[in-house]
């Protein structure tokens, strides 16, 4: 079977990238990452690519007059390598209702927090402040919504006494890197799909937090 061709959206370190490529070259995961875009020149995401002999692709959003332009011409870049997936590995722009919808469906973000708790930004800082127990984080299909399209897989983390935003980020990662592969090898074998704005995962919708993983990891 032809392997799904999947395009990675990235602003910066691209440790989630780099848990992709690794999964790839072990054998784990069958896609082919066909090429890695950021909105931001200079990234260690973008090393991360060219080592692993990815097309990897710059696409400055300061050199566009506004946001239309830019996602639009980021479609037509994306487009150009016909991929089957798109996939957003901290890439941190606020996206168009058209870009959106023009891949509604075929694209997954990674996002810091228990959603639909904590959209947005600072989301480690703000689960502290908040005195939640647990934190973590979660994959899920874009809509045009911020943070909201439905979720796939969410995994949870403690939050411990002496826990600051760094040492919560740290353990959250580590969760992020196994989960993000996951989900796109579930897209990738035709196990989930987005139906009337639910995920689908092997025939069965998903509860509104997705596919639950829990580590009581420190
Ligand atoms: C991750 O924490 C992800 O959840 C968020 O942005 C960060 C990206 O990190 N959306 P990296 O560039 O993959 O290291």
């Amino acid at each position: 079977m032809q392997k799904k061709r999947v395009v990675v959206l990235i602003s910066g370190s691209g440790s989630n990238l780099q848990a992709l490529i690794d999964d790839v070259q072990a054998g784990n995961l069958p896609v082919e990452l066909v090429a890695v875009i950021s909105n931001r020149p200079g990234v260690l995401g973008l090393e991360r690519a060219a080592k692993a002999n990815i097309a990897a692709d710059v696409l400055d959003h300061k050199l566009f007059a506004d946001r239309e332009s830019f996602d639009r011409a980021l479609m037509e870049k994306i487009d150009s390598y016909s991929p089957d997936l798109i996939v957003l590995a901290g890439f941190m722009r606020i996206l168009t209702p058209e870009f959106t919808q023009h891949y509604l469906g075929r694209m997954l973000n990674i996002h810091p927090s228990l959603l639909p708790k904590f959209q947005g930004l600072h989301t480690h800082q703000r689960a502290i402040d908040a005195g939640e127990s647990h934190h973590g984080v979660t994959v899920h299909f874009v809509t045009a919504e911020l943070d909201g399209g439905p979720a796939i897989v969410q995994a949870w983390v403690p939050i411990l006494a002496e826990d600051d935003a760094t040492s919560l980020a740290k353990r959250v990662q580590r969760q992020e890197h196994i989960i993000y592969p996951l989900a796109v090898k579930w897209f990738a074998q035709g196990d989930i799909c987005m139906q009337e704005g639910k995920c689908v995962l092997n025939g069965e919708p998903l509860p509104p937090s997705g596919f639950l993983i829990r580590s009581d990891e420190p």
